[in-house]
């Protein structure tokens, strides 16, 4: 019989362990992605340790508090009473045996990728690394990052002479890579967490065994790629996809104005459909941490290859331009009444990027609330998830919300987030103008109403 391996062993004990339940999970970043993980793991009764350099955060969990509005306190008290700890201190890393990673991957002010967050992130993390760990990126971004950037610094970094594990004989002195994207939809209650199918992208097929084991742990079904850069690559393809198609369905909505037909009504048909089409919706522009920001890290990366990646930024061109026309809508509208834009109090409804969920991030609304401020509109806002605007990365609004009351004194309500919790009906009966850039009045017949 061949003797067993060091790298065997390594292997073989971080599988047990993670079969056992047993495996320390050290999440890194406890935002809107890493906290529901740690919560998933440390469910399923694993140890778990959440790392952040926000010492609000850190401050919050330790109290068993939450800071998103979907999480409840007592799931973060429950996790505690599961052993779940929050920290800022990275030399903790070396007890873990999984390292998952997922912190920001916005775009720099030139609309180029900026991995700061994960090469910060992974310079913490190096010189803490030990043998048989597993290092997962979940962030997401240009295919070849964990490749290309994560793993020459952990290799460069760590103290102890550590390679990564690839395919090939096992070296003994090495730990475990892979890529995992993120799939979560916020606000969407139809699918549960468990049932979203994990694509895993290891460096070598026992990362990706190692990978595919953890979060089989907490997810029904996981999806094994090649490589990390492919695992990158899918979920460049399922935001491009949903990128493109909502820039097609936004500029068909242009045309179906001047054409003076509703494409709401023309794509509920055209759902009927039982193959070959999925519905996509208009609206007033995109938002949010990943369908903005995220095929942008794909048309960067393409330059290196020469290659220009159009439908990404024709679908950027129109996705842009949404609040514009939102603007020139709210002109029109306002127009009609014989007023203008100038002077006009104007009440913007919903400044969430989309409904029934508290992130701002990239949202149109911001986007709006400004342009209309710049035409001279006294502009309020009503948001239940948001008291308060302050100063963001783009922003800088300090706005209060105004109370849902009085909307006759406004010559114009916009309705920028469709939020459930809104009476559609009593809007339109109290206000004096209503500029729908959500369909979200459908059903109700009023002059005073402009679906744009
Ligand atoms: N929010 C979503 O719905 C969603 C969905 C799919 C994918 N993603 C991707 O997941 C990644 C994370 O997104 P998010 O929405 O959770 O972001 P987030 O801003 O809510 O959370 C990121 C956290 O990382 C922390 N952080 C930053 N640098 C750090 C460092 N060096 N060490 C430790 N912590 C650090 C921040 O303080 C923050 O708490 C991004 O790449 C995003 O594109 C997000």
């Amino acid at each position: 019989m061949a003797p067993i391996s060091v790298a065997e062993t390594l292997f073989d004990l971080l599988k047990s362990k993670i079969q056992q339940r047993q495996a320390r999970v050290g999440i890194i970043g406890m935002g809107y992605v890493g906290l529901p993980l740690a919560l998933l793991y440390s469910e399923q009764k694993f140890p778990v340790t959440g790392f952040d350099i926000d010492a609000r955060k850190i401050e919050t969990l330790s109290k068993g508090g939450s800071y998103i509005f979907r999480i409840a306190a007592e799931e973060i008290q429950a996790a505690k009473n599961n052993g779940f700890s929050a920290t800022s201190d990275y030399s903790q890393i070396s007890q873990m045996d999984a390292i998952i990673i997922c912190v920001p991957t916005p775009l720099d002010e030139y609309h180029e990728p900026d991995l700061s967050f994960i090469t910060g992130t992974t310079h913490s993390i190096a010189p803490h690394l030990r043998a048989g760990q597993l290092v997962i990126l979940e962030s997401t971004t240009y295919p070849g990052t964990t490749e290309e950037v994560v793993v020459p610094i952990l290799e460069k970094e760590n103290k102890a002479g550590l390679k990564a594990a690839r395919n090939g004989p096992g070296i003994g002195k090495e730990f475990f890579v892979a890529f995992s994207p993120e799939r979560e939809d916020p606000g969407n209650t139809t699918v549960a967490r468990r049932d979203i199918p994990k694509v895993v992208g290891g460096l070598n097929s026992r990362a990706a065994e190692l990978a595919c084991a953890l979060y089989g742990s907490i997810f029904n079904r996981t999806v094994p790629v090649s490589s990390p850069a492919a695992a990158e690559m899918t979920k460049l393809l399922e935001n491009i996809y949903r990128c493109v198609n909502i820039a097609l369905v936004n500029e068909l909505k242009m045309l179906c104005l001047r054409m003076g037909l509703d494409i709401w009504e023309v794509i509920d048909a055209a759902s009927t459909k039982p193959f070959g089409f999925h519905p996509f919706y208009p609206g007033p522009g995109l938002g949010g941490h990943c369908i903005p920001v995220d095929p942008f890290y794909l048309s960067w990366k393409a330059k290196e290859f020469d290659f220009r990646t159009r439908f990404i930024e024709l679908a950027g061109e129109i996705n842009t331009n949404m609040p514009y026309q939102v603007l020139a809508s709210v002109s029109g509208a306002l127009n009609q009444h014989k007023k203008s834009i100038n002077g006009a109090k104007v009440l913007v409804l919903g400044v969430a990027y989309k409904k029934d969920i508290d992130d701002l991030r990239e949202s149109p609304s911001l986007t709006i609330i400004e342009l209309l401020q710049k035409d001279g509109a006294q502009v309020s806002y009503h948001d239940p998830y948001f008291p308060f605007i302050g100063k963001g990365r783009k922003y800088d609004l300090q706005m209060r919300c105004a109370e849902l009351k009085d909307l006759g004194q406004y010559d114009c309500v916009v309705i920028v987030t469709d939020h459930s919790d809104y009476d559609y009906g009593m809007i339109v009966r109290e206000a004096q103008l209503v500029v729908d850039t959500r369909n979200a009045t459908r059903g109700i017949e009023s002059s005073k109403i402009v679906r744009c």
